[in-house]
Order: structure tokens, then C-alpha cells, then sequence
């Protein structure tokens, strides 16, 4: 009998090289400036255009790369160890489509699939609201029948990548006494009528990356907009986070392991007490650490990926919801203690806006909040492990 290896492919390691290759020469020598001018960094969304690496995850049947979601993954975690804030860009795109990929008509993934697959429309995905985070489903967002189309009125919040993308899956209340069975998915273009965006929000990290309300106000739209059947929003709002999650962790994944680099690099060129600082023990133990706790949150995210892929070639995944919350609280909770790390092994230097780590341990912090706090995430698998 011949089992195949438990690893990645030779594809997944060449498109690492690939990616890290860009990163390298295209996204890392821009992050620094990007975040301190709070843009949003358009000639790495051009540069990620051009090798199709921006949304890898639509299939080639509309147009995209086909990349399998081990394959995002890998993209999202090699643009995170240069730019924590331009990895969002691949993240999201895949955030605001799986919706459609999961649950829409054949007709609307004809029609929005392709403009992303080609690089034409970034899409974003808005479920929060301002009195609704963690309890996604207390929304109070409104869709209302009139005839063939659907008004929306409400405020969505903390919309990543909002008015930079053209396209936005949006969760409104079509019933309000069905409870999270009233919740329905819409698709929202930045040019319908109605539609503007709140303020840049000012942040802690991922400065690079626009965070803004969408505002809806008389928003009409077709019908044929909304994704799936009436009052099955919530279920597609949460059975996408349940793959991109798995995203999530890999930017956690990214950031920890620049910041590990960039640590293991310093290390063995500052020099103290007559030797670098390398030599001390007690630095040592802490890089073996940092390696150690980002290797076995990776391992976990990867096979989370294993499990979202099958998923979505329709073998259901009794672990899924488990796995892919497991993979986002782990991978964010080491890139937050490996970021930290980093910064000491820098010392005051590493407090500095002079080295990249002090970005890195700001950038982190995110990934322990959005997609569900990891209070929520701990919720999430508690809840899978008693049922
Ligand atoms: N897949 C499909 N359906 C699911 C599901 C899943 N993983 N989990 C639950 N459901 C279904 C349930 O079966 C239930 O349906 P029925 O009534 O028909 O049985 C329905 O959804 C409601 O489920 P719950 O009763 O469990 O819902 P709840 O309100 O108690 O809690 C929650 C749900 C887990 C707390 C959820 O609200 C949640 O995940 N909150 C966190 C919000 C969040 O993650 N927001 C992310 C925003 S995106 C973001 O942040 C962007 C970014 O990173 C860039
Ligand atoms: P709250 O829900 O008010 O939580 C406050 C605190 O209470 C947290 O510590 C939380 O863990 C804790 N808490 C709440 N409920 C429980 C509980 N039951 N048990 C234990 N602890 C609990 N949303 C989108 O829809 N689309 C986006 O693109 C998007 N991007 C984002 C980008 C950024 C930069 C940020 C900051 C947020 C983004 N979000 C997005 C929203 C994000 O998902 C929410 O901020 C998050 O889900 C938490 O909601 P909240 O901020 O309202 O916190």
C-alpha cells in the first residue's frame, strides 16, 4: 500500500517562492511608509494584479487562478511577513466572496466573480454594526421588499478595505421576528445610489488598510442581488467565516514569522558583554520558543486549510467550525506573544519606528479581535466540543 505524504505539494512550496520572492522586492520595502501614511498601498494591489496573486482562491471556471485554500493561505501568510496590512488584500477579497462561492445563484457568480478574478473589483463584506460585533446577529440593518427590489437602510461597521473595493456582501434583516433566520445576504455595489462611507477609522495596526462604515441609506437594488433564499444570511455569514478564519490565521502566521526573521537577524549582529547577543543563553530559549509556538500554530492552520478545501469541494467537514476557530485563536494569540518577543529581543531599538518589528507587534493585535474575538472563538469551540 502506498500512502501520499503529509505535507504540503511541490506547487504550495513553489508558489511560497514565489510570493516571498514579490515580497521581498515589491511589498516589504513599501510597508513601513504605508503605514505611516495610512494609504492604501495601490501598487502592491497592481503587483499582486499582475502575478495573480490577489484573489487565488476564485475558481478557473470564473476566471480566477484556482488555487486551492492551502494556496491562499500560503499567499496571505507571505504578504503578512512583509505587510500585515497589504495581505488584507488577498484575505478580504476571498472574505467577501466565499459568500457567493457558498450560497449564490449561478447568475451572481457570473456576475462579480470574474471583476475580481481579473483585478477589476476588490469586494468587502460587512456583517458589523456599531451595537453589533461579538452578537453578529443583533444587526438592525434593514432590507425591505418593494416589488422586484430590496431598500436597504442601516450602518455597517469596521468594514475593511471599505470605499477602496467595489463590491460588498451585505447581512440586513429582511424578517425582523425570525431572529438570526430573518438575516439575509445581499451583494451591494459602491456605485449604487445610497451608498457612502464613514470616516477612516484611526488605528492601532494595519494602518495601511482603510477601515470605514458603509453606510446605507434607500439603497435599491434587484432582488436577484440577494445571495441564496430569503432568511439564510446568517447561516452563509458564518459558514464563510468558518473557511476564511483559516485566513485570518494565516496573517497572524505572517506577521509572527517576519518578526522571528527580523529577531533572529538582529540577534546575531548586536553585540554585548563582548559577544552577540546570540550567544546567551537566555536569549536562545526565548527564539526556540517563539519558533516553536508559531510551527505548531502553522501546522494547525494548515490543516484547518486541508479541511476548508474539502469543504468546499462539497465533502462536509464535521470539524471545520472547530478547526478553522482553533487555528485563528491559536495562530493570533502566538503572533501576539511573538511579536512582543521580538520587540525585547531588539531591545530599545526594537521600540522604535526605526525597525520593523515595532509594526509588527501593533499589526498583530488585530488578528486577536476581527473575525471573532478570540473570547468568541474560545465560545465557538466550547460550544462544538458540548453539543
Ligand atoms: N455555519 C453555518 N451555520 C451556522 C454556523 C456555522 N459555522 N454556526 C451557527 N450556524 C447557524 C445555527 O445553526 C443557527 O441556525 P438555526 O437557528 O437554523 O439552527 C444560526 O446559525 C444561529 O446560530 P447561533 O444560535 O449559534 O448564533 P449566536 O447568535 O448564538 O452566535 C456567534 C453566533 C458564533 C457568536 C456569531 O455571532 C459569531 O461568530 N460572532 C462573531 C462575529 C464575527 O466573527 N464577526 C466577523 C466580522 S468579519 C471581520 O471581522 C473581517 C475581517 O477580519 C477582515
Ligand atoms: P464587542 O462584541 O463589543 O466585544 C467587547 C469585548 O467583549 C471583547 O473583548 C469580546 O471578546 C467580549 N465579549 C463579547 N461577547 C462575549 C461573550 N459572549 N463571551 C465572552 N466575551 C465576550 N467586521 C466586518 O463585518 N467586516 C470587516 O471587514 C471587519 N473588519 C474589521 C477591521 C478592524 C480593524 C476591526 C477593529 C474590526 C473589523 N470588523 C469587521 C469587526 C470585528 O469583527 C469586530 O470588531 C469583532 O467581531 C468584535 O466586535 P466588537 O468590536 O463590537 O466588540
Amino acid at each position: 500500500m502506498s500512502f501520499p505524504l503529509y505535507a504540503p505539494a511541490e506547487e504550495h512550496d513553489m508558489l511560497r517562492e514565489t510570493v516571498r520572492a514579490l515580497a521581498d522586492e515589491k511589498i516589504a520595502p513599501r510597508a513601513a511608509e504605508a503605514d505611516e501614511a495610512e494609504e492604501f498601498p495601490w501598487d502592491v494591489y497592481k503587483a499582486l494584479v499582475a502575478s495573480d496573486l490577489h484573489a487565488i482562491h476564485v475558481p478557473e471556471a470564473y476566471g480566477g487562478a484556482g488555487g486551492d485554500a492551502l494556496a491562499a493561505v500560503i499567499v496571505i501568510e507571505e504578504v503578512a511577513r512583509a505587510c500585515a496590512s497589504s495581505s488584507l488584500i488577498p484575505a478580504v477579497n476571498k472574505l467577501g466572496t466565499v459568500p457567493i462561492m457558498l450560497s449564490a445563484s449561478e447568475e451572481l457568480k457570473q456576475q462579480y466573480l470574474p471583476a475580481v478574478a481579473r483585478g477589476d473589483a476588490m469586494f468587502s463584506y460587512a456583517l458589523s454594526e456599531p451595537e453589533a460585533g461579538s452578537d453578529a446577529a443583533a444587526m438592525k440593518t434593514r432590507a425591505v421588499l418593494d416589488g422586484d427590489h430590496y431598500v436597504l437602510n442601516g450602518t455597517k461597521m469596521w468594514i475593511t478595505n471599505a470605499g477602496v473595493s467595489e463590491y460588498y456582501t451585505v447581512m440586513a434583516v429582511t424578517d425582523p421576528s425570525a431572529g438570526a433566520r430573518g438575516i439575509s445576504a445581499f451583494v451591494v455595489e459602491k456605485s449604487d445610489e445610497g451608498v457612502s462611507f464613514g470616516p477612516k477609522e484611526r488605528k492601532l495596526g494595519i494602518k495601511a488598510s482603510p477601515t470605514r462604515q458603509v453606510i446605507l441609506e434607500d439603497v435599491r437594488i434587484p432582488e436577484s442581488r440577494m445571495i441564496g433564499a430569503p432568511g439564510t444570511g446568517f447561516k452563509t455569514a458564518l459558514a464563510t467565516l468558518d473557511h476564511t478564519r483559516v485566513t485570518i490565521a494565516a496573517q497572524a502566521l505572517g506577521i509572527a514569522q517576519g518578526a522571528l526573521d527580523y529577531a533572529v537577524g538582529y540577534v546575531k549582529e548586536r553585540k554585548q558583554f563582548g559577544k552577540a547577543v546570540a550567544d546567551f543563553q537566555g536569549v536562545q530559549f526565548m527564539l526556540a520558543d517563539m519558533a516553536m509556538k508559531l510551527e505548531a500554530a502553522r501546522q494547525l492552520t494548515y490543516h484547518a486549510a486541508a479541511k476548508s478545501e474539502r469543504a468546499m469541494k462539497g465533502e462536509p467537514q464535521k470539524d471545520l467550525t472547530f478547526l478553522s476557530s482553533a487555528a485563528k485563536c491559536a495562530a493570533s494569540d502566538a503572533a501576539m506573544e511573538i511579536t512582543v518577543d521580538a520587540v525585547q529581543m531588539l531591545g530599545g531599538y526594537g521600540y522604535t519606528k526605526d525597525f520593523p518589528v515595532e509594526r509588527m507587534m501593533r499589526d498583530a493585535k488585530i488578528t486577536q479581535i476581527y473575525e471573532g474575538t478570540n473570547q468568541i472563538q474560545r465560545m465557538v469551540m466550547a460550544r462544538q466540543l458540548l453539543k
